[in-house]
């Protein structure tokens, strides 16, 4: 089993981190550094995936060698920040299926709104990764796995770049039977709900909007 929190400490996930804080770093970095981070986590996340054998016929001799079992895992983009993720995982896991949850954040009450839901089939039977780099508040992670679950999703990992104590706190709550791997639990939020220190706002940084 995962532990219920997993903060990848590896040096390469540190190094690269701490380029996409730097606000100097331009949007092409920013966009590849996610990318390969998002591996790196990806790696974290799917340790533990059931496996089975396969016969096969290597050149020398037959074997009974190991496979990932059951279905293809589905990937879940938070919209749109959670894009960023999905492009580095995808590489790493092609054959995956892919859905999209759109949910923005109000300014004013920082409540999740939905205006956009489409997810692969048969969720009940697959291992689901959630993606979003930022988790905030909570608010909208909570809500986007609420209807993960609504969907019959059962098996549910959750994938971001940086973690606030705060957003930790609301997953937990809600949902403590999803897992969350993270490259680091930054200090706290600020009064507009961003990440301290934190990267910005990651949408934005990746897709050079402002
Ligand atoms: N979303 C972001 O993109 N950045 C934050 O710091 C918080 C939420």
């Amino acid at each position: 089993m995962l532990d219920y929190l997993t903060v990848v400490r590896h040096p390469l996930v540190q190094h690269k981190l701490t380029i996409m804080r730097d606000r100097e770093t331009s949007t092409n970095s920013f966009r590849r550094l996610l990318r390969e981070i998002s591996q790196l986590l990806a790696y974290e996340i799917t340790r533990e995936m059931e496996m089975t054998t396969r016969r096969i016929q290597t050149p020398i001799c037959e074997m009974d060698a190991p496979t990932i079992d059951g279905k293809k895992l589905a990937l879940i983009s938070i919209l749109r920040a959670g894009n960023g993720l999905l492009d580095g995982v995808l590489e790493l896991i092609p054959a995956a299926r892919v859905g999209f949850v759109g949910l923005y954040r109000d300014p004013e009450t920082l409540q999740p709104v939905q205006y956009y839901y489409k997810v692969p089939t048969d969720l009940q039977s697959r291992l689901v990764i959630a993606l979003d780099p930022m988790l905030a508040t909570g608010n909208s992670s909570a809500a986007a796995i609420d209807l993960l679950k609504q969907s019959g999703a059962t098996n549910i990992r959750f994938m971001c770049l940086l973690a606030a104590p705060e957003g930790i706190a609301r997953m937990k709550e809600a949902h403590p039977d999803v897992p969350i791997v993270t490259a680091a639990v930054d200090e706290r939020l600020n009064e507009h709900g961003y990440i301290v220190p934190g990267l910005g706002d990651a949408g934005d940084r990746m897709f050079g909007t402002k």
